[in-house]
């Protein structure tokens, strides 16, 4: 089988995951790493990650990069850059992202115009895949709609206590995390992390053979009482230290598609925010399904599993949905964005003995 030469583009928590992935896919190989901390420039891969010698040198020269004729970039940066990824992927490099575009064509029509013109530029398809978006928020509800008939409403509920989660832009400008109520309304990335709930709500509604008539947003948020300390840094008393969004798209076929998020630190127990919220789980995520079939779907790590173990296993999810679908990705037809609509399942294809197959 062929084997396909993949770049990890910047390595992150994500990122590095991505990369460890990829050195262990039986049909993948390592083709560069591009990096944008000087710390990292020059290092072997292997050693980013507390690995064996790989013999790929990182770099922050896009140009050298470009140079390799790779396959497919993994492109896992924060933030990330349209023209970058268009300029990617008019070289003729297929990408596979866990950030936007998951669902562009509603919510950003020039976005994924330009997108597909640069696909068909390189010939070349993009994916935006990952964990929630990219599996919770619209793969795994469109799997299990398959089971249902009348579907009334679907709710996909995210719960995560962050306090481990290390990413800095994560946390703080995507998750608002530790800004105060007012640097929160006025983030100015609030209307593009709409969309990115928008975006699996559309698809959603087109897996269904419909579309959405009308979206809402609502957002709920508890201070912290006094400072918390999370993986970075602390979190100052009086700024937000748990979110609630919800996320609500109505189809014209009458269906209420709803992405929430319970984003908190300090642990489930909420002893050191102002108030507290019914959390209804401890980390994870459930899928709802409701009309004349009623399906929760939970989706947890193991309870044995530690609480910085459960978000190193979360956000690996993120990056294995990113390297298992890179043959799924260079070998679909018709060069252009692909969604989960578009792809064959994406699957693992790894047993213990990673050699074997
Ligand atoms: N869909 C999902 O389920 C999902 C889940 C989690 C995260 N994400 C997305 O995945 C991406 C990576 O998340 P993460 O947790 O890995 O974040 P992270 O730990 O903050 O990593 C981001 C990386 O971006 C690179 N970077 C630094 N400065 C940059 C700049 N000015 N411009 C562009 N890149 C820069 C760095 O790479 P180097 O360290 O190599 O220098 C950094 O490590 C984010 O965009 C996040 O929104 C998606």
């Amino acid at each position: 089988m062929k084997k396909y030469r993949v770049v990890q583009w910047a390595t992150g928590v994500v990122g590095s995951s991505a990369l460890r992935g990829i050195l262990r896919h039986p049909r993948l190989e390592l083709a560069g790493v591009k990096v944008y901390s000087e710390d990292k420039e020059g290092r072997d891969a292997g050693d980013l990650i507390g690995a064996g010698k790989t013999g790929i040198v990182a770099t922050r020269d896009v140009d050298a990069i470009l140079a390799l004729d790779a396959d497919c970039v993994l492109y896992c940066p924060l933030p990330w850059d349209l023209g970058e990824i268009c300029r990617l992927l008019e070289s003729g490099v297929h990408v596979i992202t866990p950030c936007p575009y998951w669902f562009p064509f509603v919510q950003s029509p020039d976005v994924a115009a330009a997108i597909n013109v640069a696909c068909k530029q390189g010939n070349v398809n993009m994916h935006a895949s990952g964990c929630n978006p990219g599996g919770i928020a619209e793969r795994f509800p469109l799997t299990f709609s398959g089971w249902c008939n009348q579907i009334d409403r679907i709710t996909m509920t995210e719960c995560g206590d962050c306090t481990s989660y290390s990413s800095e832009g994560v946390m703080r400008e995507l998750m608002n995390l530790g800004k105060t109520p007012d640097a929160a309304r006025n983030n100015p990335l609030k209307a593009m992390l709409a969309k990115s709930w928008y975006e699996p709500i559309d698809m959603i509604a087109d897996g269904l053979g419909t579309h959405v008539v009308s979206y809402a947003a609502k957002h709920d948020f508890i201070l912290a009482a006094e400072p918390i300390e999370t993986a970075v840094g602390t979190l100052e008393k009086d700024t937000i230290a748990l979110n609630h969004y919800q996320h609500i798209g109505t189809t014209a076929a009458g269906t209420v598609i709803t992405q929430e998020q319970i984003w908190f630190v300090g642990g489930t127990e909420q002893k050191q925010l102002q108030a507290k919220m019914d959390i209804p789980r401890e980390s994870g995520w459930r899928i709802s399904l409701e009309g004349d079939v009623n399906l929760n779907v939970d989706v947890d790590f193991p309870p044995e599993l530690s609480h910085d173990e459960r978000v190193a296993q979360g956000l690996s999810t993120t990056a294995f949905h990113l390297v298992n679908a890179v043959p799924l990705v260079c070998e679909a037809p018709d060069p252009g964005i692909k969604t989960h609509l578009d792809l064959p399942m994406v699957t693992g294809c790894m047993g213990t003995d990673a050699s074997a197959r």
